[in-house]
C-alpha cells in the first residue's frame, strides 16, 4: 500500500492519529471554536478546548461528541477535516485513513464520516468499530476462537465488548466514563464542601490524586474554587480518600455493566475470559486503582493496557498495516467501506 498509513482515533474528548513508523503524529482536542455572529472559526483542537469556561458570548466553544455520539456531525466533519488536514499536507502521496468511531453508527454516519477524512485528501479510507481497534492497539490477540473481554474507558464512554474471531460477540457502550467522573468530583465537593469547582480544576484533581481503590498513601491537592454559598473566592486542600468517595458511584456503575454483559456470555466464552482476564484501555483506565476495583468486583484478573489512551489510534494503524494478514483470518472489518472519494 503506498502513501502514510494512518490510524485515527475518533474519541470525545481528543482526536488522535498513529502514523506508522512515527508513532502519534496528533493528539488534539475534538473541539471547535466559532464567531458566535459570523460562525467563522477561531481555533481548533486544543486551541479551542483551552477557551472551555473562559468564552465571551462572542464565542461559542462546540464539543460534538458526548456519551459516544456524535451530536453535531457537521461540527464533527469540520474538526475531523481540520486535524486531519494537519496531519497529511506535507505527505507527498496520498495517506490511507482507517478511523476507529463508536460501534452502531447508520450507515449515513458512517459515510459523513468517510467523507470528512477523504476531505483531507486520503487516497482509502475504512471506518472500524471502537472496540476492535482498542483490542489490537491493547495488543490483544483477537483472531482466535477464543473469548477476549476488552474495556475501553475513554472520556464520554465505557465500551464492554467480549471478542471472538476478530468479531464484537456481545458488547455494551455505556455513557459514562471520564467526564462524569470529573462531574462526580464537581458535586461531590458541593455537597460535602460548599465548594465549587469548574470542570478542568475537576479533572486535574482526579488526575493527581483521583483514585478508585483507596491510595497505600493518602494524598492532598489544593485547588481554588468559589465558596457556594457566599460566592467569595476560596483555596482548600482535598485528599485522595475524598476522591475514592467522589468517584465509587462511577466505578460500580461500569462494574455493573460489565457484570451484565458477562451474564449474557455462553459458558465456553465465559471460561476464556476467566482465564485470560480483563483488558481495560482508554485514558480512563490510568485512573489509580481502577484495575483493583474492577478485579474485586468482577472476580477476574485485570491487566491495563499501556498507553491506554491512544490503543484506538493504535489499533487501527495496525488494522491498516495488518489488513491482508487480518482477513485471510477470517478477521471481518464490519464497517469497511473504500475509495468512496
Ligand atoms: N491519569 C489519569 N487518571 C484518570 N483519568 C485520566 C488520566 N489520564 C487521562 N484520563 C482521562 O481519560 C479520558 C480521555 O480518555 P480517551 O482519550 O481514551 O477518551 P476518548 O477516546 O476521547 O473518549 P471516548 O472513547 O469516550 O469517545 C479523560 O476523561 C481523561 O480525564
Ligand atoms: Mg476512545
Amino acid at each position: 500500500m503506498l502513501g502514510m498509513q494512518i490510524g485515527v482515533d475518533l474519541g470525545s474528548s481528543c482526536i488522535t492519529a498513529y502514523a506508522r513508523g512515527k508513532g502519534i503524529v496528533l493528539c488534539e482536542a475534538n473541539a471547535i471554536a466559532c464567531d458566535s455572529r459570523s460562525g467563522d472559526v477561531l481555533a481548533v483542537g486544543n486551541e479551542a478546548l483551552a477557551m472551555l469556561d473562559r468564552t465571551p458570548d462572542s464565542v461559542t466553544l462546540k464539543t460534538p461528541m458526548r456519551g459516544g455520539v456524535i451530536s453535531d456531525f457537521s461540527v464533527q466533519c469540520d474538526i475531523l477535516t481540520a486535524l486531519l488536514d494537519r496531519v497529511c499536507k506535507n505527505a507527498v502521496l496520498r495517506p490511507n485513513l482507517i478511523v476507529s468511531a463508536p460501534s452502531g453508527l447508520s450507515a449515513l454516519e458512517r459515510r459523513t464520516i468517510l467523507q470528512a477524512a477523504c476531505a483531507c485528501g486520503a487516497a482509502r479510507v475504512s471506518v472500524l468499530e471502537d472496540p476492535i481497534a482498542s483490542a489490537l492497539g491493547a495488543g490483544v490477540s483477537i483472531e482466535a476462537p477464543r473469548g477476549v473481554l476488552v474495556i475501553d474507558i475513554g472520556a464520554g464512554t465505557t465500551d464492554i465488548a467480549v471478542i471472538t474471531m476478530g468479531t464484537v460477540a456481545y458488547c455494551r457502550s455505556l455513557p459514562l466514563a471520564g467526564d462524569d467522573f470529573d462531574q462526580a468530583i464537581v458535586r461531590f465537593l458541593r455537597r460535602t464542601r460548599g465548594v465549587e469547582i469548574g470542570l478542568p480544576t475537576a479533572k486535574r484533581l482526579k488526575h493527581t490524586i483521583g483514585c478508585a481503590a483507596p491510595r497505600e498513601e493518602e494524598f492532598e491537592a489544593a485547588a481554588n474554587g468559589k465558596d457556594a454559598v457566599r460566592q467569595m473566592p476560596l483555596q482548600f486542600s482535598v485528599t485522595s480518600t475524598e476522591l475514592c468517595e467522589a468517584l465509587r458511584d462511577g466505578v460500580e456503575a461500569i462494574a455493573d455493566a460489565v457484570l451484565a454483559v458477562l451474564e449474557e456470555v455462553p459458558p465456553e466464552l465465559f471460561a476464556d475470559i476467566c482465564e485470560g482476564g480483563v483488558t481495560l484501555c482508554g485514558g480512563s483506565a490510568k485512573l489509580y486503582g481502577l484495575d483493583t476495583a474492577l478485579a474485586e468486583k468482577l472476580h477476574l484478573p485485570v491487566r491495563v493496557a499501556p498507553d491506554g489512551e491512544h490503543c484506538a489510534a493504535k489499533g487501527a494503524g495496525y488494522a491498516l498495516q495488518h489488513m491482508k494478514q487480518l482477513e485471510d483470518h477470517g478477521f471481518s472489518f464490519r464497517l469497511k467501506e473504500r475509495n468512496i472519494s
